[in-house]
Formats: C-alpha cells, sequence, structure tokens
C-alpha cells in the first residue's frame, strides 16, 4: 500500500490496525455500561495495551457519552479517538466536538445499506442512502481528515450496490471503509470474497484502509475476522473479552493471538503488547461486573490449565505438547497443572517439589499418590492444602 493515511503515515503492508471498540459497541451490551472515570481508566489501558485506535462512544447518542469521548480525547495519548456518527448533521457536529482535542482524531460515520435494512428500517430508496453517504463523508472531512465509514449489515448487502456504496464514500473522503457483518450471519468464505470483490473492483480502492467488525451471533466473529484479512482487510475492529450487542463483537486477545500464533499463514504484525491482554481483560470484569467464562481462549482461567495425566505429563515433558503459545506471553505467570481425578502421578510428584516435599521416600510418595486419587474421585479439584494433608497423614502412618 503506497498511500499517506491521514493519522498513521504510510503502512506497512502487514501492519494490522487494531481498532478498539470496547468503549462503544462493547458498551451497548446489556448490563455493560461504564461511567466517565470508568470509560477514562479503561480507555488509559487501552493505550498502554498498544491498540492503534479506540472507539470512545458516539458523542450524539447521549450527553454522558459525548463527554466521554471528548474527556477522552483531551486526555489519552496514543491512540487515533474516534466518535460515531450516522450520516446526519447533527451527529458529526457532535462527533466532530467531541474528538478536537484529540491529537489525532476520527469520526466513524455509517448507514445501512443492506436491503433490509434500506426498506425496513431507513425506509429510504438506495439512491438516497448513496446521497446520505456523500453527505456524511464530505460532512465529516470538514472536523478531520481521518474519516472512516461503515456499511451496516454490509455483508447482507447487494455486491454491486456495496462497489457503489464504497465508491461514493472514497470520492467524498472516507480514508477507512469499515464492511461490519452486523447480525453476525456471514461464513469465513463469504468474508474473503467481499473484500477481495471490493478492492478489485471498486476505483480508488488502493487509498484507503479495509477494515472488518464482525459479531458473534454464530460464533464466527473470530473466523471472518481472520478471513477478512486474507481478503484484504488491514483494520480489525473488536473488543475486550468480545462484549458487544447480543453475542458480542470479535474478541481483540483472541484475533490478536491468532495473528500472532499463526504468523506462519498470516505474516501480519500488530502493535499489541500481549502480555498485557489477561490485565485488560481483568480489569474489564472488574469494571463491569462480569466474569469471563472459564474456558474462554487465552483470558479464560482454564485457558492454560491441564487436568488430565496424559496432559500434564506431556507438558511436562515439552510444554509445546499441549500449549501453542506460552501463558507468560499473553499476562500468566505460568502454566497451571490442576490436580483432580484425571491428573496422574507426573503432576503429583511435580505438585509435592513445588510444595517443598524433596526428601519423601517412593514408598510414602505410592501410598500418598493413592490417597490422593480416592480424594480425587470425590472433589472437583484438589487444592495445596488437601495435597499437604494427605502427605502430612501419610508420613505420619508412616512413621508409626
Ligand atoms: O455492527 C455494526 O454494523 C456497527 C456499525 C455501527 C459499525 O457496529
Ligand atoms: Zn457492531
Amino acid at each position: 500500500m503506497s498511500f499517506q493515511h491521514p493519522s498513521f503515515g504510510h503502512i506497512a503492508d502487514n501492519r494490522i490496525i487494531i481498532f478498539d471498540t470496547t468503549l462503544r459497541d462493547g458498551e451497548q451490551s446489556p448490563g455493560f455500561s461504564m461511567n466517565l472515570g470508568e470509560k477514562l481508566r479503561m480507555a488509559h489501558a487501552l493505550a498502554a495495551l498498544g491498540v492503534d485506535v479506540i472507539e470512545a462512544g458516539f458523542p450524539a447518542a447521549s450527553e454522558g457519552d459525548f463527554e466521554s469521548v471528548k474527556q477522552i480525547a483531551d486526555n489519552v495519548d496514543g491512540p487515533v479517538i474516534c466518535g460515531l456518527a450516522r450520516s446526519a448533521p447533527k451527529d458529526i457536529e457532535a462527533a466532530g466536538k467531541a474528538i478536537k482535542g484529540a491529537r489525532r482524531g476520527r469520526i466513524h460515520n455509517f448507514i445501512s445499506t443492506s436491503p433490509l435494512h434500506m426498506k425496513y428500517k431507513l425506509r429510504m430508496e438506495p439512491e438516497r442512502v448513496l446521497e446520505l453517504i456523500a453527505f456524511g463523508n464530505k460532512e465529516s472531512r470538514r472536523y478531520t481528515d481521518d474519516v472512516e465509514w461503515s456499511a451496516e449489515d454490509g455483508s447482507r448487502t447487494e455486491p454491486d450496490f456495496l462497489c457503489r456504496c464504497v465508491e461514493t464514500a472514497i470520492a467524498n473522503g472516507a480514508t477507512t471503509i469499515n464492511i461490519p457483518d452486523t447480525v453476525g450471519f456471514a461464513t469465513p468464505d463469504e468474508m474473503e470474497r467481499i473484500f477481495t470483490m471490493l478492492k478489485e473492483r471498486v476505483p480508488g480502492a488502493d487509498q484507503v484502509i479495509f477494515s472488518t467488525h464482525n459479531h458473534n451471533d454464530l460464533g464466527l466473529a473470530v473466523g471472518n475476522t481472520l478471513a477478512a484479512v486474507e481478503g484484504g482487510a488491514r483494520q480489525i475492529e473488536c473488543t475486550i473479552n468480545g462484549i458487544g450487542e447480543r453475542a458480542g463483537n470479535a474478541a481483540l486477545e483472541e484475533v490478536v493471538m491468532a495473528l500472532r500464533t499463526r504468523h506462519d499463514r498470516y505474516g501480519m504484525e500488530t502493535g499489541i503488547e500481549t502480555p498485557r491482554l489477561l490485565g485488560m481483560s481483568r480489569l474489564l470484569a472488574t469494571i463491569t461486573g462480569f466474569d469471563v467464562q472459564p474456558n474462554k481462549a487465552i483470558v479464560g482461567r482454564n485457558a492454560f490449565a491441564h487436568e488430565s495425566g496424559i496432559h500434564q505429563d506431556g507438558i511436562l515433558k515439552h510444554a509445546g505438547t499441549y500449549e501453542i503459545m506460552t501463558p507468560e506471553s499473553v499476562g500468566w505467570t505460568s502454566t497451571s497443572l490442576v490436580l483432580g481425578k484425571h491428573s496422574g502421578r507426573a503432576a503429583f510428584r511435580d505438585k509435592l517439589k513445588a510444595l517443598g516435599y524433596e526428601d519423601l521416600t517412593e514408598e510414602t510418595i505410592h501410598a500418598a499418590f493413592q490417597r490422593f486419587k480416592t480424594l480425587a474421585d470425590h472433589k472437583k479439584i484438589v487444592f495445596d492444602d488437601d495435597v499437604r494433608a494427605l502427605v502430612d497423614d501419610e508420613s505420619r502412618d508412616h512413621e508409626r
């Protein structure tokens, strides 16, 4: 890509822009709203994490949202600060005013382009939608050179019309073109094809960044995001812990680690400080009061925990047998070998060593392991104190 982006200048072909929308789309999850102080705390942490763009809110939605975007724009250094707007003068004016204090500010204007949305939601003819796309982008450029345009419900838009919409947005000043899978309906191959088509067919496509924004209604948000990258998208819109409308958005920690772990396939780089991912996830959970599920990739408490004896034995011999990234690379201090009924002798011995039992006889270890197996049949997890108690009991019995 040879053009100069208004906020980023020259962007290397293999650089993915991470656009975090935790504070806008993420906050649209029922029960996840955040106050000004909480949003500022999140925004500072997102800047330290290394995201390239923070979508800080929808300034026309409420006075509170306007103030949050303004405060973040005025106080958070590093990322581009973005405000969302419909293709309406009041929305664009509010977004323009809210981002004014940012060193680099973006207006993200959007309108629906699918037949269903145009007919029932907007009640507009396609030609009117095209006029509003031209207006929204031209008007946004009065406030900033960094303008993003989104085709809401883009993945369900008729391809020829989508090409006309994108061409109109580019001709009127958009510098980033986002094609959302608003209702999480697309499949990965469809997503890839949309971007390939736009890049091939739309005049001016080589002068903008294409962006992907995927909802998780069918659990495909991360897969669709990666497929879009293969089709040429170079900006990924995502949220911490995958929060967002309904089933959520693509999870930032998952797309970033997929790109990093499968660098062999995608060859892409992000600016994310991955060891901060766990802390970021926990900060959001603390602020919103919603924990992630234990089996959540990357940041769930079981993401690097192994219970079965075969897996624990493998991990103790070579971590690569059952781990595709190191726990430290995403912020955990270590792998966790959880003792339960599936655990074997190798993990049990390892635990004894970790608890300081270095000089036990083979006989004691054997007997303690039998006791442990009996206990584990009745208890979901055997904790360190349980192990201490059963080894101490066994040693005492031996002395008698
Ligand atoms: O899902 C969506 O279509 C959106 C747009 C406003 C970008 O969130
Ligand atoms: Zn969305």
